[in-house]
């Protein structure tokens, strides 16, 4: 007899996953080729989560804000819908995870996108499958964000799930060198400083569960 969570994990999931698939395909058909090698690096949010646990655990790296989980690739295309990114935006995905918020960034916009993320291994996959997939203007670098230079990004997407206050300070002083008019997306929490203004707050699903998308915009 199995239990609710495991006819959930063996039923329910990966009808949900295969959905969002073709979601996904339906907004950018150029995205085809690409789902299917991401699922072949990464069947689904689980297999990204031991991946991220196993480094984390080889590596000592204890801090809660390094917690892995994923944003609803249907809920990624909301935001894109209110981004309306063109081909002179740079994406900059802080804490890019497996990646594929990024993948379809470049493919239904054209944009030049990076993906920042401190797990070495998400970082070697999603170079790997941006070379086997022959992709452009788009690279994934393993640095840690609250140490990098971001002021050439003109919009940002992070999730401060797990962040503490003093994460979002780190974050808001990165990015007040950024130009006026780029914008920052930040899931769960807003950012505080004077040098941005609140364009749009939604709710959207998560790994985690529903959560809160807010837009903001550098003054
Ligand atoms: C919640 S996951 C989000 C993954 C993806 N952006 C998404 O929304 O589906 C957060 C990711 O940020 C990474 N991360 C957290 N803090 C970081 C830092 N300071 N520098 C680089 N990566 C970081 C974690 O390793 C993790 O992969």
């Amino acid at each position: 007899m199995y239990s609710l969570a495991e006819l959930k994990y063996m039923y329910i999931s990966p009808l949900q996953d295969a959905w969002q698939a073709a979601q996904v395909i339906r907004y950018c058909p150029a995205m085809e080729p690409v789902v299917k090698a991401h699922r072949k690096l990464y069947a689904n949010t689980d297999e990204a989560v031991v991946i991220s646990m196993d480094e984390r655990q080889e590596r000592f790296l204890g801090d809660h804000s390094l917690t892995y989980g994923e944003t609803r690739w249907v809920s990624f295309i909301r935001v894109l819908d209110s981004l309306k990114l063109t081909p002179k935006d740079v994406f900059i995905d802080l804490g890019c995870g497996a990646g594929f918020l990024c993948l379809l960034v470049n493919q239904a916009t054209g944009c030049k996108v990076e993906g920042y993320d401190i797990i070495h291994r998400f970082i070697e996959s999603g170079n790997q499958l941006v070379q086997t997939q022959g992709l452009k203007n788009i690279a994934f670098y393993n640095r840690d964000f609250f140490q990098s230079d971001l002021s050439h990004g003109t919009a940002f997407y992070i999730t401060c799930t797990c962040f503490k206050p003093e994460d979002m300070d780190k974050l808001e002083s990165r990015l007040k060198y950024n130009r006026s008019g780029t914008r920052v997306v930040t899931i769960t929490r807003p950012l505080k400083s004077k040098h941005f203004r609140l364009l749009e707050k939604f709710k959207l699903r998560f790994s985690w569960g529903p959560d809160l998308a807010y837009i903001q915009e550098r003054i």
